[in-house]
């Protein structure tokens, strides 16, 4: 019988580990949070993530979950592992990639390079932290946040009441996560795989660009890496996966620094947008990688294809029809483009698809993209 994978989560993520699950023979089965989601295609289930029953009932019939985002609540997880299902990654690992605090905290223990942090539970202690580090910081809500919301450059303490006051609401209580504001050059993506045999690899480390917060474009390799950045970036990828243990694919988000320090931003423990050049750009997409390495299959190479893939996301998308009315103008004027849309209805700022080009001149395969994803918008 075909190996069962199970995603949580009917986003793009999931969407795209359906192809490599259809070429491995694999048997990937969804849970939806509505019908008609980026994934709809392999939704076996919809329901709702936070229902442990809704859950447990999806899982009995796979033999791994995996997940699409990671907002699947601890306690459903624990009933997941209660139950002998197997789960990855698991939920001592998810639980540092679910709350930035909890990471800040475990990342220290680890040694890691990271800004200088707080946690902070009022304005005069954000007033405090900010006074300490230049007059100016960032704000981040510790869980729920994603594409730069819950996440503010402030300079006063009081700029944060909104978030204090919801924190004093929620019964959990807590704090707010409180960051140097980092002078970076650039940011970085690590991302690495590992099997919960243990086996991991490396992907090379890219150059990621973020437009309001969002990723707007990713270059594979990052562009004038030296060896000894290549080797800090996939040691600090490495340390964290096998640190926290991580199973499947972990992005470390980076910054690397004016005095040419690496720092870690922030992660993710599933596939991620600065990992999409991977499907047209290396020799094992961190889809296929993500099922391989969930299911404890031996883990793909992770070599580029060419010397350069560029990676840029449609954001919106057209304002006034589908992507694919544009599909003929682009494909005609870029045939060496990769179109990768999500089923996504287009909304402003929204991720609806990107374009990934491969080749040996970064110039060219940098406009290539560029150009093409531009087809698809306004
Ligand atoms: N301490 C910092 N110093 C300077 N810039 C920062 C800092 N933290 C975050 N940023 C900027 O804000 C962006 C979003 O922050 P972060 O990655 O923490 O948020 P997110 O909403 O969880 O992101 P994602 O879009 O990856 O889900 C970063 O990519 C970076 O550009
Ligand atoms: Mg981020």
């Amino acid at each position: 019988m075909a190996l069962r994978v199970g995603v949580v989560g009917g986003g793009q993520l999931a969407r795209m580990m359906i192809a490599p699950a259809v070429e491995l023979g694999v048997e990937i089965r969804v849970l939806a949070e509505d019908e008609g989601m980026s994934a709809s295609l392999a939704a076996t289930a919809v329901g709702d993530y936070r229902d442990a029953d809704t859950v447990l009932a999806f899982a009995r019939d796979v033999d791994v979950v995996t997940f699409d985002h990671e907002h699947v609540p601890q306690d459903v997880l624990a009933t997941l592992v209660g139950e002998g299902i197997a789960v990855h990654p698991g939920p001592d690992a998810l639980k540092f990639a679910q709350d930035k605090l909890v990471m800040r905290a475990r990342l220290e223990e680890l040694g890691m390079p990271q800004p200088d942090w707080a946690a902070v539970t009022n304005a005069d202690e954000l007033q405090a932290f900010i006074d300490d580090h230049g007059g100016r910081a960032v704000v981040k809500t510790p869980r729920g946040g994603y594409d730069g919301k819950g996440v503010r450059v402030v300079s006063a303490g009081t700029e944060a009441d909104d978030w204090f006051a919801t924190l004093a609401e929620d019964a959990r209580g807590g704090a707010l996560l409180v960051e140097e504001l980092v002078d970076f050059t650039r940011e970085l993506a690590q991302q690495v795989a590992r099997r919960p045999s243990g086996a991991v690899r490396a992907y090379p480390v890219v150059e990621t660009v973020q437009r309001d917060g969002v990723c707007a474009e990713v270059i594979a390799p990052a562009p004038h890496s030296s060896d000894r950045l290549q080797q800090v970036a996939a040691g600090i990828g490495v340390s964290i996966a096998e640190g926290l243990g991580v199973t499947g694919m972990l992005a470390v988000e980076l910054f690397e620094t004016t005095d040419e320090r690496l720092l870690v931003n922030e992660l993710a423990m599933r596939p991620h947008n600065s990992g999409h050049w991977s499907q047209d750009g290396a020799v094992t997409s961190q889809f296929e990688q993500h099922l391989r390495a969930v299911l404890d299959l031996p883990l793909g190479d992770t070599d580029p294809v060419a010397g350069w893939a560029v990676m840029v996301n449609i954001l919106g998308g057209p304002a006034e029809e589908s992507l694919d009315a544009r599909f003929a103008a682009a494909m005609d004027e870029h045939p060496q483009a990769k179109v990768h849309t999500y089923g996504k209805a287009p909304r402003p700022g929204r991720k609806v698809g990107h374009v990934n080009v491969v080749g040996d001149e970064l110039d060219d395969v940098a406009y290539q993209a560029r150009a093409a994803a531009s087809f698809f918008l306004g």
